[in-house]
């Protein structure tokens, strides 16, 4: 093993988590889940990951119930599909990685306004006030039985992932999806207690995290995804300082969440002025909680980049960037997108042969997520 990989390649614990190194599969949807449930195919896809040495695997997002999907191929976690889960965890399990779900509800998001398909009807749609993003109307705002029934939804599905044995959930709070609707003042308009400051924007989620949290214990991990970038708007920001961001984290680390997951489009942006630390690192250094890095590791370019949509060379330094930032404790793990799509074995290759070996990704390779 060369020495430039020890850092990334090292063990390590987090609460009940035994993670083999500090590699985490990044959630990507596939939309090869017909009728909701996961076939063969996906447990293989996933298996592949695993055996390709990943410590562990958050999942593509998964809806916890019918309104909160955006289409029939997008994978459920509930009843009708436990038994497809189980096979996914098991076959993780067997290759040595852990497998956490990604519960994810779209809201009042429209894919057809990012060149994706939706087969449920917009109509249905629920937000917290009837928005995709500024200017663009889209369903109906929920009612106090909508938001109920949403937090009713993610931790039943948190329940069932805790039953099933996976390894912990992630919610989804990110890219303008339900709860990040709920965080970014562009789409909540509200006048209740759900609406108004950080705080108030903040409570849907913070309420979803406990009640996840009465239901699956004390030591399950609940990990939280945000971002301050929308899929409508890449340059909107939920916080415009470290002070704003130390009042979001807060009250759901109080809530219980136990890792939280900093979405990025480049893992090393410093994340605000007259200081170098990213997202990840000032979450970590203000929630005292552990962070995972994400965003264009061992890549060129940026996913949502012109570029990062066609063809994402192989960046050569990244993982000498990426141990300088394990070094000094910026963030405890790393998520790997697109190029463990082009390389499920992403982490044996670069312990055996170093970055330069690996496949740069390109666009067609979405077209049958081997
Ligand atoms: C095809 C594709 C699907 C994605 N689906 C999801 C998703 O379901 N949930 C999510 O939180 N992020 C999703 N993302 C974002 C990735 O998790 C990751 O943050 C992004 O690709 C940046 O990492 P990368 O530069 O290593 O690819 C998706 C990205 C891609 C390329």
């Amino acid at each position: 093993m060369s020495s430039e990989v020890a850092r990334l390649l090292q063990p390590i614990q987090l609460g009940t988590l035994s993670l083999r190194n500090r590699v985490v599969m990044a959630p990507m949807t596939r939309e090869r889940s017909p009728g909701g449930i996961p076939g063969p195919d996906v447990v293989a896809y996933y298996r592949r990951r695993a055996a390709g040495g990943v410590a562990m695997i958050i999942t593509e997002g998964t809806a916890p119930d019918e309104i909160g999907a955006f289409g029939a191929a997008i994978p459920r976690l509930n009843n009708d599909s436990a038994a497809a889960w189980r096979s996914i965890v098991q076959a993780v399990h067997e290759e040595g990685a852990c497998l956490v779900p990604q519960l994810w509800h779209v809201g009042a998001f429209e894919p057809s306004l990012v060149g994706m398909t939706d087969t449920l009807r917009a109509s249905s749609r629920v937000s917290p006030s009837g928005l995709a993003a500024t200017n663009h109307p889209m369903g109906r705002a929920m009612l106090q039985a909508d938001i109920d029934a949403a937090i009713d939804a993610f931790a039943s599905s948190a329940a069932l992932a805790q039953r099933l044995g996976c390894d912990g959930v992630e919610i989804h709070g990110a890219h303008g999806y339900l709860l990040d609707q709920f965080f970014w003042s562009a789409t909540n308009r509200r006048d209740d207690h759900y609406g108004g400051g950080l705080q108030e924007r903040g409570r849907f989620a913070v309420e979803l995290v406990q009640e996840c949290r009465r239901r699956v214990g004390a030591s399950f991990p609940i990990m939280l995804r945000f971002s301050q970038w929308k899929q409508l708007d890449y340059e909107a920001k939920l916080f415009a300082s470290p002070a704003e961001l130390e009042e979001f984290l807060r009250p759901l680390v109080d809530a219980g969440v136990d890792l939280f997951h900093c979405s990025t489009r480049r893992f090393w942006d410093p994340a605000f002025a007259d200081s170098d630390l990213t997202l990840a690192g000032w979450t970590r250094k203000l929630s005292g909680r552990p962070t995972i890095a994400v965003g264009s590791v061992t890549l060129g370019n940026d996913f949502k980049s012109a570029q990062g949509k066609q063809f994402a060379a192989i960046d050569q330094d990244a993982i000498e960037r990426l141990n300088a930032f394990l070094d000094r404790g910026e963030f405890d793990l790393v998520a790997v997108g697109r190029a463990l799509l082009a390389n499920p074995d992403w982490v044996r290759t670069v312990a055996e042969q170093g970055a330069n070996a690996l496949r740069p990704f390109s666009r067609d390779m979405l077209d049958n997520f081997h």
